[in-house]
């Protein structure tokens, strides 16, 4: 056991929900996760506070998506576990497990719209999964509320086709907070969009935060990105998370990989 573990575990309440620090919404301890030979993650603490956005930053293959499906419950770590509102999702299966992730925004598949679907639908899909009881008028107010909040007013009729590569990231953001979830993981949201739209999700981004009091992580490897939209960030190399500051901390790190991995950004700024 870590001395992270031993020095934080503390016994279950009755409810069976383990005690968290007032104001974390998740916090990540010991994580270790190997695939084979293949030791990913080594030994992972992190904390995510109530409405803050923390962006995870990280070479290609360093272990981001892996680290970000544990806070899912979609991996289950070797060693340690997740608390996610004082529930270790890392324990959970079945319908437990759904309810629980019932907190998360929609995200791996965010920017995958149905495109047989129009844009009303798409962003109607997981009212129509998750609440049955609501009228299609009711649908239509909630949909027509979260496409206006993108800057999409009046788009419901359209087709994915029909729209830009940053529209149809917006419309998957929409529906990804159309369930209005506590939490909002985005899994390189940004990659391969060009500047200006990269600039609109980020907005896109801030906007969720601002207007939803969502708690967002973040996973990028776009370092202009992260500096724009991070309360903190988090370094993850060789497995484990080596710094994790302010935006405006982390780009004085000593950390010699960080210094490396920022110069290709700042380098050239
Ligand atoms: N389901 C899996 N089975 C085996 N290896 C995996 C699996 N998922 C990821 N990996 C490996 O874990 C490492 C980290 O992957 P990943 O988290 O996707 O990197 P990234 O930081 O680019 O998101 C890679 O070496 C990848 O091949
Ligand atoms: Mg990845």
């Amino acid at each position: 056991m870590s001395d992270v573990e031993t020095e934080t575990r503390a016994p279950p309440a009755p409810d069976g929900l383990e005690t968290m620090p007032d104001g974390l919404v998740i916090r990540a301890q010991g994580i270790h996760k190997r695939f084979g030979d293949n030791h990913v993650l080594r030994g992972i603490s992190i904390d995510f506070p109530k409405g803050t956005t923390t962006v995870i930053l990280g070479g290609s293959g360093s272990g981001k998506s892996v680290l970000m499906k544990h806070l899912i419950g979609l991996l289950k770590p070797d060693e340690g576990r997740v608390l996610v509102e004082g529930i270790n999702i890392s324990q959970l299966s079945g319908t437990a497990l759904t309810k629980a992730r019932m907190k998360f925004g929609m995200v791996f598949q965010w920017a995958a719209l149905f495109d047989s679907m129009s844009v009303g639908d798409n962003v109607a899909f997981p009212l129509r999964e998750h609440h049955r009881e609501l009228s299609e008028k009711e649908i239509a107010e909630r949909v027509a509320e979260k496409l206006a909040l993108f800057g999409l007013e009046g788009t419901e009729a359209k087709f994915p086709a029909d729209l830009s590569g940053g529209m149809r990231k917006r419309v998957g953001l929409a529906r990804a907070i159309v369930l209005e979830p506590e939490i909002v993981l985005y899994d390189e949201p940004t990659t391969g969009l060009d500047p200006i739209t990269t600039e609109y999700v980020d907005e896109m981004i801030l906007r969720a935060k601002e207007k939803l009091q969502v708690t967002s992580v973040v996973i990028s490897h776009d370092i202009g990105s992260a500096f724009n939209i991070a309360d903190s960030i988090a370094f993850l190399y060789e497995g484990k998370i080596v710094e994790h500051k302010p935006p405006s901390e982390l780009r004085h790190s000593e950390h010699p990989e960080l210094k490396k991995f920022l110069s290709t950004w700042f380098g050239r700024n």
